[in-house]
């Protein structure tokens, strides 16, 4: 990888300073070749100077210089906030220039339409980048050459394991992985609760749950076995688990998930309609 190319992060909140974070953490790129932009929060871009030694502002002088520099901009700013920062990004795009878009729904076809033809990179990551146990789906535009492939990959990879996928398939992907972790948060509070209930203190019911779900993927990653062999292993006829997968299996859970992922599906899918709606 050339320690030498420049990363403008343009958005500078919680999902640019994982990418961040990762980078640096593996290396990817030294602080001075890292620039990040926001639109108006200047003490979030001290707070990000402080902690990792990177260039930040939104001095538009200083900014157009980073943007049109950049041999990779990585657009972080939420949906609704990119059509305006595409536009005024456009002048700034160069031949060399590689965009990595982070932005849940916004199609490669849009961020096109607003810039004109260029290498676009849609990914979506998730939190969990922000401890380099991120899940990231990605897919690239025909501009992106193999040494731009090779600069998205390393990056992406530096936050945790990439999937790759046909561009039709991201907003799925943002309905499993991309919403994913808080769905396990959720199962995690609802079992926190279950253990309180039954008369555990919140400290022991938090220490058990965390180990156990940590555990449990832990167990899936290690042995390789699938989550359905695991289970039955685990599932003594007429014993305590089977008892409680019972009751699961009777209120739907399995259904639920399925229910919710298309609903997360569709949600992304249509806050990119909107986007491109904007235009
Ligand atoms: N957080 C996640 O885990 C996650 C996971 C996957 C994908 N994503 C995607 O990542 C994107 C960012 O999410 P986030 O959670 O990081 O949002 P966030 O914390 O609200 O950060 C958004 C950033 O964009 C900046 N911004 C907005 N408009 C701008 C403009 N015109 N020019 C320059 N900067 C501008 C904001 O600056 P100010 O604060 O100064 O307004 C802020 O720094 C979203 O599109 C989301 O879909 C997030």
């Amino acid at each position: 990888m050339n320690a030498c190319l420049n990363y403008c992060f343009y958005g500078a909140g919680s999902a640019a300073e994982a990418v961040v974070k990762g980078m640096l953490d593996k290396k990817i790129a030294q602080p001075e070749h890292i620039q990040m932009i926001n639109r108006s929060n200047q003490a979030r871009l001290q707070e990000l100077e402080n902690r990792y030694g990177v260039s930040a502002s939104n001095d538009s002088s200083l900014t157009n210089e980073w943007l049109s520099r950049a041999d990779v901009i990585i657009l972080a700013m939420k949906p609704k906030d990119a059509v305006q920062a595409l536009q005024a990004l456009r002048p700034n795009i160069q031949e060399h220039t590689m965009l990595l878009s982070l932005i849940a729904g916004l199609s490669i076809a849009t961020i096109q339409r607003i810039v004109g033809p260029c290498a676009v990179v849609r990914t979506m990551p998730n939190t969990s980048s922000t401890i380099g146990l991120g899940a990231t789906g990605v897919c690239y535009s025909t501009e992106v050459g193999k040494t731009q492939y090779a600069i998205a990959r390393t990056m992406l990879e530096a936050i945790g394991i990439v999937v790759e996928v046909e561009e039709k398939d991201i907003d799925a992907i943002t309905g499993v992985s991309g919403s994913g972790p808080a769905y396990v948060y959720y199962i995690m509070e609802a079992l926190i609760e279950a253990a309180v209930s039954e008369g555990l203190t919140a400290e022991q019911a938090e220490s058990l749950v965390i180990q156990t779900v940590r555990g449990a993927a832990e167990m899936v990653r290690i042995t390789g076995e699938s989550p359905a062999v695991l289970r039955q292993k685990v599932t003594s006829p007429g014993g305590t688990t089977e008892a409680a997968l019972k009751v699961l299996h009777e209120l739907h859970v399995n259904e639920a998930m399925k229910t919710a992922v298309a609903h997360a599906r569709a949600r992304a899918a249509e806050m990119g309609e909107r986007i491109g709606s904007e235009l």
